[in-house]
């Protein structure tokens, strides 16, 4: 079975990325997901906030208030010289394609650094961008723009490929999809999660809700993976948020996706599962009788099937009716 994907321009053994977060913070167990079977590593983000954080508290703590420039810098530089490493030291240890993650939500403090990454030898960039907007004047096309003017940006910053990774808050999701391909995007990550809040009524504080994902959240990563696949045929997407097991990732596939991210179930089941996913994939090939997954690959996206009520359909009416 030809399990090889191509996504974003980079050449995968097979679909399944393992996504950014703690697990792809440190060389050695990035070194254990590529032993594992993986296709491929996002490394956790580099946070804008995180550095700004960090160098901050430092200053809290120094009497010297002239010297905040310079603590500041060498805060920001620190943090990016051992993130510049993990890169150097994966691309030396791994085979595997790796992919380096920035998030940012503005252009300019992240350009120098994109290069950076680029030097490290970093086979893509992926961007996470995000801003919270809670206005009530909020003018959600301006955003879009935003994010397709950081991205253009970046884009013609470095020569190796740049993803965007999104969520979902857009006015239009393919049309988003298309600013940033039509700005430079190599591929979308269809979604991120965001951290979730929760109330707890008992100490009437706000808490964390689900740290991970769970299978009910496929739904909508299906529906604009096969959406946007359907729209826009040539961008390549990395199906995000809910991918729990073999069969989602064939649905992820079916959908239109060239890769599938996963991060809940890695925490969850360890990289053991990443050979068990493989093997019951090439399992399900086999008894459909595709030898690669270009032989099907799209089947099921947005312009190959009929009937597009099935991806677009938003509401219950129907369920509700026939159901009683
Ligand atoms: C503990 C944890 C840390 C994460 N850190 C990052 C991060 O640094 N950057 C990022 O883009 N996404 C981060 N994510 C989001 C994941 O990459 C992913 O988008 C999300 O978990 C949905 O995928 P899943 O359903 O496979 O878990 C993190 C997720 C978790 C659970």
């Amino acid at each position: 079975m030809e399990l090889k994907t191509y996504y974003a321009g980079l050449s995968l053994r097979n679909p399944i990325i393992i996504g950014s977060s703690g697990l792809t913070s440190g060389y050695e167990r990035i070194k254990e997901y590529e032993k594992a079977g993986a296709g491929a590593v996002v490394l956790k983000s580099l946070f804008e906030e995180q550095i700004e954080m960090q160098s901050s508290e430092m200053l809290d703590k120094a009497d010297f208030p002239e010297a905040s420039d310079y603590v500041h810098e060498y805060m920001r530089a620190n943090k990016i010289e051992s993130y510049l490493d993990l890169i150097k030291r994966c691309k030396e240890g791994c085979d595997i394609p790796i992919i380096a993650s920035i998030n940012c939500y503005k252009a300019d403090a992240w350009i120098d650094f994109a290069q950076r990454i680029q030097q490290a030898g970093a086979d893509a960039i992926e961007l996470n961008i995000f801003r919270m907007n809670t206005g009530l004047h909020h003018d959600s096309q301006a955003e879009a723009k935003l994010y397709a003017e950081i991205v253009g940006k970046v884009c013609k910053t470095v020569g190796i490929p740049v993803c965007v990774k999104i969520g979902k808050a857009f006015e239009c999701i393919p049309a988003t999809v298309g600013m940033l391909k039509s700005n430079g995007a190599a591929g979308v990550v269809l979604f991120n999660r965001f951290y979730q809040p929760d109330i707890n009524i008992h100490n009437m504080q706000i808490v964390s809700g689900n740290v991970f994902s769970n299978h009910s959240e496929l739904s909508e990563t299906l529906r604009w993976t096969a959406i946007v696949s359907g729209r826009l045929s040539n961008m390549s997407i990395a199906a995000s948020t809910g991918v729990q097991d073999w069969e989602d990732v064939v649905k992820c596939l079916l959908a239109g996706a060239s890769a599938v991210q996963m991060v809940s179930a890695i925490y969850t089941h360890g990289a053991e599962i990443i050979s068990q996913i493989l093997i019951c994939l090439e399992e399900w090939m086999h008894q459909s009788d595709y030898e690669s997954i270009a032989d099907f690959r799209g089947l099921l996206n947005y312009s190959q099937i009929e009937n597009h009520e099935k991806y677009e359909r938003a509401q219950f009416m129907k369920y509700f009716s026939d159901r009683d």
